[in-house]
């Protein structure tokens, strides 16, 4: 037997019944037939890939508790960034009778045979950040604009360099240049990866035509310039690798685009392990970076990092709740984009939310007024819950 009807009713059916079902979203739900099903007794099944980023941490933390506030019961799973892992957690959630999927893929490709077996039993899934590939049983994306992230990752590495101001317009007094510029990317098995490389390289594009930017290595294609799992020892180790391939000459390196924080201190690392540094301001170069991690809105406080893009996990997370309420209450969630999400059998139905780029000088507002880290934590580097 199921524990929740409406499920199994399927999306056709699901629709039919919402406009009589007048129940508020997380509101105790009511089968056809008009019996109650106790929220508690609904299960919604979480995956998430990996403790080693905060982001993820937080995100996971976020969503079961913004679960539990609505009276669900969440089994949330982290996978160690290991492919057979998450497919293992998640066949195991479908087992236990999940009633609902919230996942944030490693692999987006590697999950199909998880949703067919989801979809043979009417379990909505809801991909959670990373959209999940290849496969006709996704039912919603929640993500941010992936796209608009690499542009603003681009953007910040131009306005480091005095291009363009913090809008990403000509700067008045722009100087001439060249400039020199290595390019990092993210997992190629992640479609964030993708749109943030997309982004980036499109805002870039115009000042590698006009020569105001160079690559010395020549690594200008994402397959060259990608971080498998996003690795921060992986990151550090392929920066090490262009210093010695690129610039053992002399040659000096003014800015690198860096999809994530994580990638960002590897990078960091190598550079000041080659003698540039410590800071900015003593010859560091300009680097980008994602997610607002405590550990880098730390450096960037100290002028090391230059900017990274902020994601509001916290809102994320809620929009991932409000969008499982709708589905286990028989309604259609709220799209905010039904075009750009193609993942490769059919168009996603999407929610994205809007990013923030964080530079030394707007810390505190973003961060810290709005409770996301204390003003200690940007201090020593630390989150308080670690
Ligand atoms: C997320 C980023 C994160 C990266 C590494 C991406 O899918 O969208 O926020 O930096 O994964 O964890």
């Amino acid at each position: 037997m199921r524990k929740y009807p409406f499920v199994a009713l399927g999306m056709a059916g699901m629709l039919a019944l919402s406009a009589c079902a007048g129940e508020g979203a997380g509101s105790s739900a009511e089968d056809p037939a008009g019996e109650s099903q106790a929220p508690e007794d609904v299960l919604v099944g979480v995956s998430m890939p990996t403790q080693t980023s905060e982001r993820w941490i937080a995100d996971g933390d976020a969503v079961q508790s913004g679960l539990e506030d609505a009276g669900y019961t969440v089994d949330l799973q982290f996978a160690n960034d290991d492919i057979p892992t998450q497919s293992r957690q998640i066949d195991q959630m479908i087992t236990s009778g999940a009633d609902l999927l919230i996942i944030a893929s490693i692999d987006g490709t590697a999950l199909s045979s998880q949703l067919d077996a989801a979809a043979a039993a009417d379990i909505p899934v809801i991909s959670y950040d990373r959209l999940i590939r290849d496969s006709e049983h996704v039912d919603f994306y929640v993500t941010f604009d992936n796209y608009q992230v690499g542009v603003a990752q681009a953007t910040s590495v131009l306005h480091g360099l005095g291009l363009v101001d913090e809008a990403g317009e000509p700067a008045e007094d722009a100087p001439e240049g060249p400039f020199t510029i290595e390019l990092f990317a993210g997992s190629l098995d992640d479609n964030n990866a993708h749109f943030f490389w997309q982004g980036a390289m499109e805002t870039l594009q115009p000042y590698f035509d006009d020569g105001t930017l160079e690559v010395p290595s020549g690594q200008m294609d994402i397959e060259q310039a990608a971080i498998l799992r996003w690795s921060q020892e992986t990151a550090q180790e392929r920066m090490e690798n262009l210093l010695t391939s690129a610039y053992s000459d002399g040659t000096e390196l003014d800015a690198v685009l860096s999809p994530f924080d994580g990638i960002s201190r590897g990078v960091i690392t190598a550079l000041q392990n080659d003698g540039m540094g410590p800071t900015i301001e003593e010859g560091l170069p300009v680097i980008s970076g994602q997610d607002a991690e405590i550990a880098s809105v730390h450096l960037i406080d100290e002028g090391v990092q230059y900017s990274t893009i902020f994601k509001d996990t916290r809102k994320l997370a809620d929009q991932a709740v409000v969008t499982a309420q709708a589905f286990l209450s028989g309604e259609e969630p709220e799209a905010n984009d039904t075009e750009t999400y193609d993942n490769g059998v059919k168009v996603v139905p999407s929610y994205l939310l809007e990013i923030d780029t964080v530079y030394a000088d707007n810390i505190q507002e973003l961060l810290v007024d709005s409770g996301y880290w204390t003003a200690e934590e940007v201090e020593s580097g630390v989150s308080d819950s670690e």
